[in-house]
């Protein structure tokens, strides 16, 4: 393998591939006319070592514990900036100017409500669906309101169907948080930004005037920045594949949520605030140390592991961080879950196992704790996940629409099953 290309030699062809260089991070072998030289795929399940696109959104340096948005390192993003400039950068590129920012916040808080038939379709789950089943089946259902943004094919419509999305899901998820609780809806207000919107249309009631705490206001947005987007994710992923067929952005983020909710992926900050419960104490922790160890036990450690990071998450490090300016701000002075985190953590990280595997705490590994002191239930957990993650999917999404090299994703397969065979009377089998 030179510097531009590589040589393959397969049933002694040898077979030229070009090398295509990133602006960072690693090369790619561009295997494209492999099938047609050779008869034969290239077999990775789980992409391990597959670049699935060309993308300028997200870069993540699994190594280095190292992820940018656009080029800006989150850490300085969380630190000083807003979710919604966030999702100005992730879909623009740029940052915005203040003129950019003022009119970006003013296009999505005029986008928060949602088409009044909305609710009634809400009205068709049972009080105890999990709030990630009302959302996939809400977030699908906006395909059947906004005919005016399913066209793909144009710019316009594209860019309503992305500030649509952005706006619309905080209150699509307070709005599934409200139905499971048996409260009334609480409709979006312009006055209050993005976050704190949000925060009042879960936790406010008609009862009495709602106040956003600030500092849980601000904690969250941070919170929802460092969730914003990573790269080509399992439902990132899962986004672009629908879209390649052409599919509405309404039914495309759908598969996105419907992805996301798994526990291997964003639905690891329940299970991991539910390990956390079932761990219960310190004094129990060597014990789930040793399930996750054991090959014969499929425990594992929710929140520990990234198939990219084989170093601190850095996400993680600014949420370990929001969760003690959260718990501190709530006067939560000794939490038990916290506790067992902490030591939980400190004695992962000096464990051969995870130090050889390289696990270390991912961003869900104290999420859980912060929003459970917010008032969340754990049910709600990826259904946050989800709100933040919308302008990573859609900006993917757009990318790969506005990219002209752009075909629908099909992949192939290695076959193993039964070869052609004749069919069998029912009579004689
Ligand atoms: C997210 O991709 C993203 O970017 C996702 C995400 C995003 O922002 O979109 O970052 C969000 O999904 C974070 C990950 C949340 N999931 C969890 O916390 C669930 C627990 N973690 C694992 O299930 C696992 O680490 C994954 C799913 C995250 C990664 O799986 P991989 O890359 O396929 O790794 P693997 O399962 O092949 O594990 C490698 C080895 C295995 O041991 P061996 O078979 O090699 O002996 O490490 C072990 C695993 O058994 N291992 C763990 C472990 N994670 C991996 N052992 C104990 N506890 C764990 N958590």
């Amino acid at each position: 393998m030179s510097g531009n290309s590589s040589q393959l030699q397969v049933d002694g062809k040898t077979i030229d591939m070009a090398i295509k260089k990133g602006s960072i991070g690693p090369s790619v072998i561009d295997i494209a006319k492999l099938y047609s030289q050779t008869g034969m795929f290239t077999y990775d399940p789980g992409f391990t070592s597959t670049a699935s696109c060309e993308s300028q959104i997200t870069y993540i340096d699994g190594d280095e514990g190292v992820l940018l948005y656009r080029g800006y390192p989150i850490e300085q993003l969380a630190e000083h900036g807003d979710f919604l400039e966030t999702c100005y950068l992730l879909l623009e590129g740029e940052l915005p100017t203040a003129a950019q920012k003022a009119d970006f916040d003013y296009r999505v808080t005029r986008h928060t409500m949602v088409h009044e038939q909305m609710a009634r379709f809400f009205q068709g789950f049972r009080r105890d669906a999990h709030p990630m089943a009302v959302m996939v089946g809400s977030i699908g259902a906006m395909s059947a309101f906004y005919h005016d943004s399913t066209d793909i094919s144009d710019p316009q419509q594209r860019m309503i169907a992305s500030m649509r999305m952005i706006a619309k899901m905080p209150t699509l998820a307070a709005m599934a948080f409200k139905y499971t609780i048996g409260q009334p809806f609480v409709f979006p207000l312009n006055s209050l930004d993005y976050t704190s919107n949000f925060l009042r249309m879960c936790f406010a009631v008609p009862a009495e005037e709602y106040k956003v705490n600030p500092v849980l206001s601000r904690a969250l947005d941070r919170i929802f920045i460092l969730h914003a987007d990573h790269e080509q994710n399992a439902s990132t992923s899962t986004v672009r594949l629908a879209g390649s067929s052409g599919a509405n952005p309404f039914a495309c983020i759908a598969a996105g949520a419907a992805c996301l909710w798994g526990p291997a992926h964003g639905g690891a900050n329940e299970a991991a605030l539910k390990m956390l419960e079932e761990i219960g104490s310190v004094e129990n922790i060597p014990k789930y140390i040793a399930k996750a160890k054991d090959k014969n036990d499929p425990f594992r450690l929710m929140g520990f592991g990234h198939r990219v990071y084989k170093n601190y998450d850095p996400r993680a490090k600014i949420m370990q961080k929001t969760t003690h300016e959260v718990l501190n701000e709530l006067g939560i002075k000794d939490d038990p879950l916290l506790d067992v985190a902490i030591e939980l953590e400190r004695i992962a990280l000096s464990d051969p196992y995870f130090i050889e595997k390289k696990l270390y705490p991912n961003i869900d590994f104290y999420s859980g704790i912060t929003l459970k002191a917010m008032g969340f239930p754990t049910s709600m957990f990826t259904a946050l996940f989800a709100v933040a993650r919308t302008v990573g999917w859609i900006a993917q999404w757009k990318e790969m629409i506005e990219d002209p090299s752009q075909r629908i994703g099909r992949p192939r397969q290695l076959y193993t099953g039964a070869g052609p065979r004749e069919y069998t009377p029912i009579g004689r089998r």
